[in-house]
């Protein structure tokens, strides 16, 4: 038998509430519990009170708006998804929002049994957000939801009364909301009287495995409450993470990689479990992680946008070309499919578009959560973490703890991180600074950081410089200004030439929403020239960072591409790799976008369709083509056609020729033609659209799920006829299939 994994048997009789102390399982106690479930001692059967169910709450009353008119079906607009209840409906108290008030209040029952057990979540005031029950017009037991600070959660727990002493007496039950602040809700569900003594907590419940295998597999239910997990190497605090843990049946398997602990003994503390989760007892060993078989083949997985293997993604962090490997670290929750437990993912790739994920590096610590930030190659080992021929990888991060602080970890195989023993590098200059982004100024032989720095509600980005990337000294402040968008978050700052022309290069500085100005630097002080411009014209890219130290002073950026998809065990994705350029127009330079030429090579079978003309009469020239993965490439004049329209796998793509303006799904921008002509070009993936226009001026990245059975492709011309110059159409291949 695995020592590891409790057999099923063990796994049943631990579900059945049989041991108080629910982590460890003993023969002879497992015999016992066994002849204990003998069916002369069955319990009596439950009375259920109410479990919400039947679309009305029946002959129970309300009084106020918070409890709407009919149980809840789940969450409200406006509201976290909310977990834990059972079949399909619950008291929701957030019906209208926290500042809706009343009471629920159940017809008189009778107490029949010594227990009382109930689901509960919400808001944690015994006064305001609670569930009382009354005996003779007295509350005599309260319970309330775990929530009374930002953040929580709106999972539902199991909760009890020990009633025995109020057996035989009539009680009615009575659900109060009224508060109208943060949490001032409360959810409850499936109030049953039972014989059976309910779960109890279980505080700092542990589990030990001796580590033989390269995977710990966790089990994860989306949505649970978040139980806090302090992972231990032979005894030693490794991290602590928040986790949706399983106690029963997982939605997905998170894993942890054990790569580094063969023969140890890693043991997980949970802060509190029911005693009859499973949440422990069902963790597992293995060489590959759990469900590794469908791995990047998952229905709703892109096929060549970067995500990661499980849980949540933000953030691009650390982008750099380094020893012949480009490498993108990401924002990423290991074990969740939301945001939280921040650590830096890392992936490297030989071309940026067929990427292997090498797992986590930088992992949270004492100094608090992961947040994003940038790398540098440290060519001249100005900060003396390299080795003789061996410039190091020199990472910067924000550790957004208490206080919030800039730090560094470095490497000199671009595999191994070590944390900077002097961290941190930049003290808290308020709580909101975060994302350092570090370049190189060669004029003044400097490093250069830039820091987004928000005070109140202004934003700014520090300028600090560095001879050595460990002591920083504040140059300047550049105002992003009151209105909370532009330059917030996750700053990037380079110099383009315009039009190509290396003469004449201008320094661009990026906010988080790809919002950017154009200006000039002296190595300490930006001077802005123009005022701000739109950057990405879609709808789900953020916080884009660019690569540092490209073999060819490409200047390539990826987005946070926000693409979901729900029912997945990973979460948002990296956009397509895109080249940026400055181009002269007739309003002045702005920046371009054109997706890099690394990825034809996803490209597995080509069609060019030449020079036509279209017409709202002409045939569909792309019917019979019928690819999953699309690259499109159309270029056209357009003649005396209101609109151009291209649909893609049920996406539609349509230019209004009169107004220049490109329709993504019904989402309008502007775009120009450019010599009088329009060149689009689009890239569908499976949760994902983008498309470009105006010779790389619009960027209109999106979320759009084609319907697995819709392979069809068309363009036509509306209200006149335009003409085709070129039109080609690539089936793309998976870039998953990294050795
Ligand atoms: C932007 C951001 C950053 C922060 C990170 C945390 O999406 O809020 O400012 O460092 O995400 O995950």
């Amino acid at each position: 038998m695995n020592p590891d994994k409790p057999s099923q048997l063990q796994l049943t009789a631990l579900r059945s509430g049989c041991f108080q102390s629910k982590v460890k399982w003993i023969g002879t106690l497992l015999t016992a519990c066994l002849t204990l479930a003998a069916p002369q001692l069955r319990a009596a059967d439950d009375v259920m009170i109410a479990d919400f169910e039947g679309g009305t709450y029946g002959d129970w009353k309300t009084t106020g708006e918070a409890f709407g008119p009919a149980p809840a079906l789940g969450a409200f607009p406006g509201q976290m998804a909310v977990a834990g209840f059972k079949g399909k409906g619950l008291v929701n108290s957030f019906f209208k929002g926290d500042v809706s008030t009343g009471t629920l209040t159940s017809p008189e029952f009778k107490v029949q049994r010594p227990f009382i057990i109930f689901l509960i979540g919400g808001g944690k005031n015994p006064e305001t957000t609670c569930m009382r029950l009354v005996i003779d017009g007295k509350a005599v037991r309260t319970a309330t939801g775990p929530n009374d600070k930002d953040g929580g959660t709106e999972a539902l727990e199991p909760g009890s009364w020990d009633v025995t002493e109020f057996l035989g007496k009539k009680a009615t039950i009575q659900i109060v909301d009224l508060a109208t602040g943060g949490w001032g809700h409360i959810n409850v569900d499936h109030i049953v009287q039972t014989e059976r003594k309910p779960a109890t907590w279980v505080a700092d419940a542990k589990r030990d495995i001796k580590v033989g295998k390269r995977y710990l597999n966790l089990p994860i239910k989306n949505g649970a409450a978040k139980r806090m997990v302090t992972t231990l190497v032979d005894g030693k605090v490794e991290v602590k993470n928040e986790i949706e843990l399983a106690d029963a049946a997982p939605d997905w398997w998170a894993f942890v990689d054990a790569g580094a602990w063969q023969g140890k003994t890693v043991t997980f503390k949970v802060d509190k479990l029911p005693d009859d989760s499973a949440a422990l007892t069902s963790i597992e060993q293995s060489d590959a992680i759990k469900g590794a078989e469908n791995l990047f083949k998952e229905p709703l997985r892109g096929q060549f946008h970067f995500s990661s293997r499980r849980g949540w993604i933000n953030d691009p962090n650390g982008m750099v070309f380094f020893n012949g490997e480009y490498h993108l670290f990401y924002q990423h929750n290991p074990y969740g499919i939301g945001w939280g437990n921040m650590h830096w993912g890392h992936a490297v790739s030989r071309d940026m578009v067929h990427w292997k994920d090498l797992g986590d590096k930088l992992m949270p610590d004492d100094s608090g959560p992961m947040f994003s930030g940038s790398a540098v190659v440290d060519w001249k080992n100005t900060s003396g973490f390299g080795k003789p021929g061996k410039p190091p990888l020199v990472l910067t991060y924000t550790a957004a703890g208490h206080p919030t602080v800039q730090s560094i970890a470095y490497s000199t195989d671009g595999r191994t991180f070590t944390k900077y023993a002097r961290n941190p590098v930049v003290k808290e200059i308020t709580d909101g600074n975060r994302d350092p982004k570090i370049i190189w100024h060669e004029p003044t032989k400097k490093w250069v950081m830039v820091l987004y720095v928000g005070i109140g509600n202004k934003s700014t980005v520090h300028i600090m410089t560095s001879p050595n990337l460990h002591e920083w000294t504040l140059a300047s402040v550049v105002e992003g200004g009151n209105d909370n968008r532009f330059l917030f978050e996750c700053p990037d700052f380079f110099e383009l030439p315009v039009d190509g022309n290396k003469a004449n290069k201008k320094w661009v500085l990026f906010g988080a929403n790809s919002e950017y100005t154009i200006g000039g630097f002296d190595g300490k002080s930006f001077t802005a020239e123009v005022p701000k411009y739109p950057g990405q014209l879609g709808l789900n890219y953020y916080a884009p960072q660019t690569f540092s130290d490209t073999p060819d002073g490409r200047r390539i950026q990826m987005g946070w591409f926000q693409v979901g998809p729900n029912g997945m065990p990973f979460h948002h994705a990296m956009s397509i790799p895109q080249e940026l350029k400055l181009m002269t127009t007739p309003e002045g330079p702005r920046m371009t976008r054109t997706p890099v030429k690394e990825l034809e090579s996803l490209r597995a079978k080509s069609h060019k369709l030449g020079s036509l003309t279209l017409s709202p009469e002409a045939a569909n020239p792309l019917a019979g083509i019928n690819p999953e993965l699309v690259e499109l490439r159309a270029e056209f004049t357009p003649g005396d056609a209101n609109e151009v329209i291209i649909n893609v796998r049920g996406a539609t793509v349509v230019y209004d020729t009169k107004k220049q303006e490109l329709v993504v799904n019904g989402h309008r921008v502007p775009a120009p033609l450019q010599a009088g002509r329009q060149r689009i070009t689009i890239y569908c993936d499976r949760v994902s659209l983008e498309v470009f226009a105006s010779d790389g001026l619009t960027y209109v990245p999106m979320a759009f799920q084609p319907k697995a059975d819709n392979l069809t492709l068309g363009i036509q011309a509306k209200g006149g006829s335009s003409k085709i110059n070129s039109l080609q159409v690539y089936e793309l291949k998976s870039a998953w299939h990294v050795k």
